[in-house]
This record gives structure tokens, sequence and C-alpha cells, in this order.
């Protein structure tokens, strides 16, 4: 019997898997497929201080192996998620969740962490400086180490539950970001969001995307998610959430030997809901063909 079981930050998950944030709702609007409670976690919908309807559509596009979104962090708030969603929630999922928050200035990351620290079941903070489709937040404090740095300093000041700060792998050195989170307190590091992409409608001549410009995700983008996770392992001492382009067991395994101590699979849910249930079922047969024991002892095997 393998072993899938790993720890960030000192939360045991039954396995490494997480859906990832903006591709699972809150996690209820899933419960219909499956029992939920067979994930390691859950990273729900990047939540804001206000309400936010997200970008004129089209804000989707398709691409050959992934897809582009440009949603503009459409959410409630974060008094509705914590009132509403994070209670639904409860009732289909007891395990220890992870909060993806975003802002448009520090003063917002703050007041977002503050509110979900004190929610029972978020057990960790995932501070998103990496949305690459609003203008004024997100990713632009993602690309700047002195940036990157602040933010985590502010949300770790208010936080008493550990804080993953989530990047942007829009950068030339993503391990200096890294470095800087963690030098800043950051608990561990979510990486990678997605990649700056564009497409043009042939017919109109135009950007496809009413934004112009959105976010590739999807297997296109995981060979530069995992050289990414490699070399912030190198980088630093802290927990990383690999994510990017995952879509099967094999996938998982290659993340984790990079050095990710648990894996989102983002992309992979919006084109099979029961994606995570897939990979989390063929897991064990993969860890045995490839003479794995224990999921925990791989971590940054590849070094
Ligand atoms: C979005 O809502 O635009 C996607 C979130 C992200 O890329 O961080």
């Amino acid at each position: 019997m393998v072993d899938t079981k790993v720890f960030l930050s000192g939360i045991e998950l039954s396995n490494p898997i997480i859906p990832a944030s903006g591709t699972f709702g809150f996690g209820a609007e899933f419960e219909r497929f499956y029992d939920l409670n067979i994930l390691g976690s859950i990273s729900l919908k990047g939540t804001t201080a206000q309400p936010r309807f997200g970008n004129p559509t089209p804000r989707i596009a398709e691409c050959p192996s992934g897809m582009l979104n440009s949603v503009g962090l459409q959410n409630p708030g974060v008094l509705e998620v914590c009132e509403t969603e994070l209670p639904r929630l409860k009732e289909v999922y007891i395990k220890p969740v992870v909060a993806n928050i975003s802002g448009f200035s520090i003063e917002e990351y703050v007041e977002c962490a503050l509110a979900m620290d004190s929610q029972e079941q978020v057990g960790i903070i995932e501070v998103n400086i990496s949305c690459p489709n609003v203008h004024g937040g997100g990713m632009s404090f993602g690309v700047s180490p002195k940036a990157a740095a602040e933010v985590t300093r502010a949300v770790k000041d208010v936080c008493s539950k550990p804080v993953y700060i989530k990047l942007s792998p829009n950068v030339s050195n993503i391990a200096e970001i890294a470095l800087a989170c963690e030098k800043a307190g950051a608990d561990g590091i979510s990486l990678i969001n997605t990649l700056l992409a564009m497409r043009i409608d042939l017919k109109t001549k135009k950007p496809l995307l009413a934004n112009v410009m959105g976010g590739l995700s999807g297997p296109a983008i995981f060979p530069v998610a995992l050289r990414m996770v490699y070399e912030v392992y190198k980088a630093v001492s802290i927990p990383i959430i690999g994510m990017g382009g995952v879509s099967s067991a094999e996938d998982v395994i290659e993340m984790m030997l990079a050095g990710a101590s648990a894996v989102q699979v983002g992309a992979a849910n919006l084109k099979n809901p029961f994606a995570c249930k897939e990979i989390i079922e063929t897991l064990p047969a993969a860890m045995e063909k490839y003479g794995i024991d224990s999921l925990s002892e791989i971590i940054g095997g590849a070094h």
C-alpha cells in the first residue's frame, strides 16, 4: 500500500491534489460530481475586499493544449465568501481549505487576509500577487521582489495561519521573487499562475479577448511550470505548491520530483470536472509503476 500523504506547514493532506483557485468555484459547486472529501484540499476562487463583476466578455479563448482567460477576478467579495460560501462548503467538505486572496493595494490584501484568517476552515492563506488580468493590482505586486516582499510582510503581520504567496511566471527571475517573499516571512510559495498571452480573431482581425490579453493555462504550460518549481526549490527552503498544466498522476509525480510538496490542478477541471478524482484514483498505480512507496519522500528528488 503506497503512502500519498503530504504536509503543508504542519497541515496533513491525505494526498497532494488541490483544485486550483478559479477552476473549482468555492468548492460546493462540484459536490454533485463526487465526494469532495477525497481531495487533499481546495483552493477557493480568488477573493477581493469588494464584489467584482470581472472583465467584459469574451474572456475565454481556446488554444492548442490550453486556454486563455481574462476573467478579471470576478467574485462576490470577502464578506459574502465568509458568510455564505464557506458555510456552504463546510456542509460538504470537512478538511482545511486554501483561501486565495487578491487586491489592488496592500490595504486590500490585509483586509481580505484578516477576514479569511478568522475563518475556522481556512488552513492556508494563498496571496495572489500574479493575476495578469487586472490593472493596478494583481500581477503588478508579483513582478518586483520589493513589492512582493511588502505584500508578504503586511499580510504576515495580521495572520495567524500559514501564508503562501502565489507567483507569476511573467518575470525573468522567479527564484529572486520567491526568495524575497521567504525573507519577508512567507510560509510557502504557490507557483505558477498563468502566462500572459493573446489570440487574434481572423474574422474581425482584432484581439479575441475583450481585455486583449489573458493568461494561458493547460498542458501547454506544464514544462514551464516544472522548470520554475525546480528553480524556486533550489532558492528557498519553505514548501512549494506546484501548479501549471497538471493533468495526470504522472504530472503530479514530476512536479513533486521538481520540488513541490503539494500540487494544484487547474485548467483540467474546466475540461473534465472529474479530473482531480481521476488523478487521485490513478496516483497509487503510477507510484507503484515508478517504485515510489511514499510521496513525501520524493519531494525535490530530481535535484
Ligand atoms: C482571473 O480572475 O482573472 C484569474 C485569476 C488569476 O489569474 O490570478
